[in-house]
């Protein structure tokens, strides 16, 4: 992965969010499944809080790319504790910096204290590996270029600085204008910006500009578009305000127009617009990027990815994750009006193009205890297996095959067999190695899952076998 975006529920302690995981520790466990943090201040709500943040977080450092990013919208309420357990997770060394998105264009008069404009966005990298993007030059800031020659498109900029002729004395001589041969002073508490060499040197340069018919009294330095830094590339800064990135009321308007009304889009609070994530994704990976955002709410980071790429060419994929049933009528349904255009009349929107993939989690393959969770079944276990093996897809084989039913897959060079049986334990023993039936063309390396082997490590080691123990719980068989 190598851009991750989260907007976590903000523990607001009036609307609730769920304590999802499956943990075996007693403190913990009764929150399970239940809606927590809308008794608001009991003293263990930051705790729940912390307790639903921490696994996510420390797996979707694991994802994250070494040299990818992460980017968390949050509000006050848990701004404190999120940077405490980034610094944890993920070094303080890796802390880039904590953004400020004016989320909120006015004040409502009847706040009661004082009114929050915005959240935070902390951004932490996985390491010093991740290289920061430039913002894109806005047509605003090309408008300052109005000016031509034949050197090319240049804005002026002052030739006298703030200092006086006292204090910088040595900047305080009379220029010569070219075309009118007059001899001209800076005032004496505004001197001139170079050296008398250095303006020898932009005489030269022909750098100096003195108004569209060459004879004005004030010279200005010429600034081409073409030398600038980072070629013409901003700097991104921490003050998002929402003019350079929309805002919330922004957010929920473009959900409207995109999806039916009453279908439940107005339950989203903190909806962020589609160009607050453009930004992210701006300065925080190239075009190929890979891009996960596990607190998907209306998918608009899908919506960013899809927006981004049609404007620029880029090849940007996505994964959202959401755990609402609303993942399939707003989440994936927003994703493909965006794709295939919405809207009718003068409020069409083309389409974005774009493909993705829906898939629903189904039963977990681990209990709790790091056992096998049996009740998915032996070929999805089978599948399992081999995905982790990185056994290739064509070698495979289904249990109808020639040399074992076991089999899970077969190389020139290996063999994989998962030996198991939902209601027996299963043994690595010599019974099993003779049922196989390779034909006189057994690979070098064969490993065999089993529940328990029977044969000594030298043997093993001999025979080019490999021995994996399946983990379940036998003592319950
Ligand atoms: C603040 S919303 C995200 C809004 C999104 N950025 C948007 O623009 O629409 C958080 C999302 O995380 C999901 N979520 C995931 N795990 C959750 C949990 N344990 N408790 C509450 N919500 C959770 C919610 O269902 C919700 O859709």
């Amino acid at each position: 992965m190598n851009c991750i975006y989260i907007d976590p529920p903000y523990n607001t302690g009036n609307e609730g969010w769920v304590y999802n995981d499956a943990v075996n520790d007693p403190r913990i466990k009764k929150w399970l499944g239940q809606v927590v943090g809308k008794e608001g201040e009991d003293l263990t709500r930051h705790d729940k809080w912390l307790c639903m943040m921490y696994p996510r977080l420390k797996l979707l450092h694991r994802l994250l790319a070494k040299d990818g990013v992460i980017f968390i919208s949050i509000d006050d309420n848990e701004a404190a504790n999120l940077r405490l357990i980034m610094d944890e997770i993920f070094g303080a060394t890796n802390f880039v910096a904590n953004i400020l998105w004016q989320k909120k264009y006015a004040v409502a008069n009847d706040h009661k204290s004082i009114a929050p404009m915005h959240d935070h966005i902390f951004v932490f990298r996985k390491t010093a590996n991740w290289e920061r993007l430039l913002l894109p030059r806005t047509e605003d800031k090309d408008r300052q270029y109005r000016l031509e020659d034949t050197n090319g498109i240049f804005r002026t900029s002052d030739y006298t600085c703030n200092k006086s002729a006292d204090e910088r004395p040595n900047l305080y001589y009379p220029i010569m204008q070219p075309n009118t041969g007059e001899e001209i002073w800076p005032k004496r508490n505004a001197v001139w910006r170079y050296s008398q060499e250095r303006h020898a040197q932009n005489i030269q340069d022909n750098l100096i500009y003195w108004g569209k018919e060459g004879i004005g009294k004030t010279p200005s330095f010429k600034r081409y578009r073409d030398s600038l830094k980072n070629a013409g590339g901003v700097v991104p800064q921490t003050w998002w305000t929402h003019e350079f990135c929309g805002h919330t009321d922004a957010a929920k308007k473009e959900i409207r127009a995109i999806m039916a009304e009453g279908n439940g889009i107005d339950d989203f609070v903190t909806p962020k617009p589609s160009t607050l994530i453009e930004r992210i994704l701006q300065i925080a990976t190239g075009k190929d990027a890979l891009v996960l955002d596990s607190f998907a709410g209306s998918g608009t980071t899908a919506h960013a990815v899809l927006k981004l790429n049609a404007q620029d060419g880029g090849n940007r994929r996505f994964i959202l994750c959401e755990m609402m049933d609303y993942a399939e009528t707003i989440t994936a349904e927003r994703v493909r009006r965006v794709m295939a255009g919405y809207g009718e009349g003068n409020k069409a929107t083309a389409g974005l193009g774009g493909a993705f993939s829906y898939y629903t989690v189904g039963e977990p393959l681990f209990l709790p205890d790091d056992n096998l969770n049996e009740a998915v079944g032996v070929q999805v276990i089978r599948d399992y297996v081999a995905y982790t093996e990185n056994i290739p897809q064509e070698s495979r084989t289904t249990t109808d095959n020639p040399v074992s039913p076991y089999l899970l897959g077969q190389t020139p060079d290996a063999a994989w067999l998962f030996h198991y049986e939902p209601d027996r334990a299963t043994l690595l023993d010599m019974d099993f190695l003779g049922s196989l039936q390779f034909g006189g063309k057994r690979p070098a390396l064969v490993v065999v899952y089993a529940d328990a082997c029977l044969l000594s490590p030298e043997f093993l080691q001999r025979h080019g076998l490999v021995f994996k123990k399946i983990p379940r719980d036998i003592t319950r068989l």
